[in-house]
């Protein structure tokens, strides 16, 4: 390879990218539908733990394997540790990649279907909003043909490159998302009756612990963060030489859980002020499962003033964030066939097109394959990905290259004193908690 490796432009652009890849259908769709399953607020509670306590060391973790090897999610671990099997946690990483690009996509066509019938009106006509989402999974081949569009779309930023396509994408789109994520809140919380929403997202019933919540949780963790798959460390390949790592992975971990938070308190406090029924709405909420946003939302919305500027904004708040987030997958798997397999960008990319095209139809055709996509990535692959990268960097990686990549070779001086911390929570603290987590939750 004699070009030139691409980094990103400006600080700015740099953490809005990574908390552009973070922020996705993750904390808007998955997330509320998880808390609800959860039990609510000892849900976020067992979440935030995860962020704090592995979250944010492992996404640090992923930045200094990425810059310094300034290689793919495989490559890097080629570079770091040559001759060695650790190239298939980079391996695993980019097939994570692609399995969750296979459903993820199916989602993403969802969001544009929605968008499309708030911007014309028709959502505003439907009265069983149950019926109306399986009318579209009914229809395989519309489902296609939506998903088709979300990935051509993705490979169009992903063409234009780091800069151009990547960077430039994300610094438009994540002050939108936010601008629009902050409306939301204010209108669902000005409702009446929106405290009860409040109340089960911050107000912990200890009664109603699920055994599987660490499971759950980490797994969300790990998917919302972008986390045990090698996408963090292949951003941080294009990151300056001064980009401060810790100060960036703990910004962009904010980033994404305020996100989280904020799409909770848009859609508990509409839920708890708008049901009619509030005896059931919880076991409705969770009932809604991955239909949560498509079903009990719009059906809410259409309870509003102005419902259709309300759902149409919501939509495109979702559709923006899970492009970001796509745009990162892809970019996973394009820069390592590129990278790994000697190509064009173009032709690497081509080759990612068709795979996930695929992949995409499969789960658009199957549900069965949907769930096992879904859940197998956020509930093995991230995590076994996550507990490797962690053994990686707390055990195998050269000391001297933690404390470079960590302190900007000495010229970060908060950096030091974060060492000794950073290296307990990889060497012991994360992988004992993934093992045991990963190990119950799939006994329990
Ligand atoms: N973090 C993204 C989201 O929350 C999903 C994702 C996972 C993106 C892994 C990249 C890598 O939607």
């Amino acid at each position: 390879m004699n070009e030139k490796r691409s980094t990103f432009g400006s600080k700015l652009g740099m953490v809005a990218a990574a908390a552009g890849s973070a922020v996705g259908l993750g904390n808007i769709w998955r997330f509320p539908s998880e808390t609800a399953d959860g039990g609510g607020a000892i849900f976020i509670i067992v979440y935030i733990a995860c962020i704090l306590f592995f979250g944010i060391p492992l996404m640090v973790a992923e930045f200094l394997i990425g810059r310094s090897s300034r290689a793919n999610a495989a490559g890097a671990f080629h570079k770091l540790a040559p001759n060695t099997p650790w190239k298939w946690v980079g391996r695993l990483g980019v097939l994570t990649g692609f399995v969750i690009l296979g459903f993820y996509m199916v989602v993403c066509g969802w969001t544009v279907d929605y968008f499309i019938q708030s911007v014309t009106g028709s959502l505003k006509e439907v009265s069983d909003f149950s019926a109306n989402f399986n009318t579209l999974l009914a229809n395989r081949p519309k489902q296609v043909g939506l998903m088709a569009f979300f990935v051509l779309l993705t490979a169009y930023f992903i063409f234009s490159g780091v800069q151009k396509g990547i960077e430039r994408s994300a610094k438009i789109m994540m002050p939108v998302l936010f601008l629009l994520l902050i409306v939301l809140v204010v209108r669902a919380l000005s409702l009446e009756g929106a405290r009860g929403g409040i109340d089960f997202l911050f107000k912990p019933d200890f009664q109603e612990v699920k055994s599987t919540v660490f499971l759950d949780a980490m797994g969300q963790a790990f998917f919302s963060l972008s986390l045990g798959m090698g996408c963090m460390m292949t951003y941080a390949s294009y990151f300056k030489d001064n980009t401060n790592l810790t100060k960036t992975a703990v910004q962009v971990s904010l980033l994404d859980s305020t996100v989280a938070l904020l799409a909770g308190m848009v859609i508990f406090p509409s839920a708890f002020a708008l049901t009619t029924n509030p005896d059931t709405i919880v076991s409705e909420l969770v009932a809604g499962g991955p239909g949560l946003l498509f079903i009990t939302v719009p059906g809410l919305f259409n309870q509003m003033e102005g419902s259709m500027i309300w759902s149409a904004m919501f939509f495109l708040l979702l559709a923006i964030a899970a492009l970001t987030s796509t745009i990162s997958l892809m970019e996973v798997v394009t820069i390592y066939i590129q990278e790994e397999h000697k190509v064009s960008r173009k032709k690497g990319l081509f080759f990612v097109l068709i795979g996930v095209l695929l992949l995409g139809t499969l789960s658009a055709l199957s549900p069965q394959s949907f769930n096992i996509l879904d859940m197998a990535s956020a509930k093995i692959m991230l995590p076994v990905g996550g507990l490797f990268i962690s053994l990686f960097a707390g055990w195998y990686l050269d000391k001297k290259i933690v404390q470079v990549e960590l302190t900007n070779d000495g010229k970060i001086k908060f950096g030091i004193s974060f060492l000794k911390t950073y290296s307990f929570i990889l060497k012991f603290l994360a992988p004992v908690a993934i093992l045991l987590i990963f190990l119950y939750g799939l006994i329990g």
